[in-house]
């Protein structure tokens, strides 16, 4: 037997109603706040990455499905979604539509990680990316949309956690003052952050490793380093939060693992789901077009990674509809009442409605049982008598309730 992938999963046809259900909230929170759907591809040039998530990063580094194509080309399979779309931007001129530019996409990605609960190698985000404004209420509105989305889905354990990492004047003063302060601790710390130490120390403050935690934990904070405009943009998010109703904190050490933010970062994070607990995580990126060779455009966003929010909403008990069984199972007990079920099943799904008959060849009492397991609200038996008279009992399943049917009528009454 060919098994699965490692770190990838299926979802099978009894749970992908709880997919639907979150994709289906997803988009409800796209509309309301007047999001367009775009659609990138699976593959980009590798190029988009190590420009746009930046190739100090671990995901540049360590985890991109990166292959060479059959005509030569380097080929990567998206790591995230924020690139894709920053090169779709600049190639068909979007920054010509009237801004802010506001997208939406749910996506797969890929990363070759160590999987553990809630990490994987195939895994979905629903994103959202809106450019053109630099103004901290944008970053406050995108910040709402991953709160109320959340909240639809009943989540109430996470924690919304904001910093600000500057832009690039203020945060090259900042990594001096940093690496002054680490430079005594070199040894110290972990292998990977004496790496980072010279290609993004700022990385190093996100670092799980105790000796690391320990050493930074004295280190200089980002948010003592902000220029007036930084501070007063983080400022102002806040205020605007506050405006908003949305409770959060201030975690100075959030850096997030992707190179290109600038000023906000924010992540939701549960302690719900093990150790990979952030479900959500974005931020501003105003420096990214411009380097990908756009024109200068702010742009903030973010995205969940849905088998996490899934987990969350499974270990906390969060609600899931029911999965719908159809609206009614026509049973037939001959030859002649199976062609007449298969008929009527074919006339309520040709106006809106949503049927099944057998085709097991059970007996009548089997397809009663089927009929019930699979959720069918109401159940027709065509047998002799209703084939001789033109009228049928429909059974509503949930209580026993018999409303007598002629035949020609049962379109409408299952008509949607
Ligand atoms: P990210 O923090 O790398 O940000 O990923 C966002 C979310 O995707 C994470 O919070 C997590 O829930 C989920 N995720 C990431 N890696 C994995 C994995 N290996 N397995 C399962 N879930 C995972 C970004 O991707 C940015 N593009 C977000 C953004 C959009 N920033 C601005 N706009």
């Amino acid at each position: 037997m060919i098994s699965i992938p490692k770190g990838t999963k299926d979802v099978l046809p009894q749970e992908s109603y709880k997919w639907q259900y979150v994709e289906g909230v997803a988009r409800k929170i796209a509309k309301d706040f007047n999001l367009k759907e775009i659609r990138t591809p699976v593959f980009e040039h590798t190029e988009l990455f190590l420009r746009g998530v930046g190739d100090t990063t671990d995901i540049v580094n360590k985890e991109m499905y990166t292959f060479k194509d059959k005509g030569d080309r380097s080929i990567t399979l998206k790591p995230e979604g924020t690139a894709g779309v920053a090169r779709s931007y600049i190639e068909n001129g979007l920054s010509n539509s009237p801004m802010p530019v506001k997208m939406f996409y749910i996506i797969p990605a890929f990363r070759y990680e160590r999987p553990q609960a809630g990490r994987l190698r195939e895994f979905h985000q629903f994103g959202i990316e809106v450019y053109g404004s630099p103004s901290p209420d944008a970053d406050a509105e995108v910040i709402s949309a991953a709160a109320l989305f959340l909240d639809r889905l009943g989540i109430k354990k996470v924690k919304l956690n904001i910093n600000s990492i500057g832009c690039k004047t203020c945060r090259a003063q900042y990594n001096a003052a940093l690496k002054e302060y680490l430079f005594p601790h070199l040894n110290e710390m972990c292998a990977t952050c004496r790496e980072r130490f010279d290609k993004n120390p700022l990385r190093i403050l996100d670092c799980k490793e105790e000796g690391c935690k320990k050493v930074t934990a004295g280190a200089p904070r980002m948010l003592d380093y902000l220029c007036d405009d930084c501070a007063s943009h983080f400022k102002k998010v806040q205020q605007y939060l506050t405006a908003g109703g949305i409770e959060y904190s201030i975690d100075p050490n959030i850096v997030r693992g992707l190179d290109y933010y600038t000023k906000t970062v924010f992540e939701f994070v549960s302690e719900d789901i093990g150790a990979q607990g952030t479900v959500c995580g974005g931020g501003r990126y105003d420096g990214l077009i411009e380097e990908l060779g756009g024109n200068a455009t702010p742009a903030v966003g973010f995205a969940v990674g849905l088998e996490r929010l899934l987990l969350l909403m499974e270990n906390t008990g969060a609600y899931f509809p029911a999965d719908e069984g159809p609206d009614v199972f026509f049973a037939g007990m001959d030859e002649a009442s199976r062609a007449k079920a298969f008929s009527f099943a074919c006339t309520v799904r040709a106006n809106g409605g949503s049927a099944e008959c057998d085709h097991m060849g059970r007996s009548l009492k089997a397809q009663f049982k089927y009929a019930d397991k699979i959720g069918a609200k109401y159940v027709i038996v065509l047998g002799e008598s209703e084939m001789a008279s033109g009228v049928c009992s429909a059974k509503r399943m949930a209580d026993g309730a018999i409303t007598e049917l002629k035949f020609e009528d049962i379109p409408a009454f299952f008509a949607k």
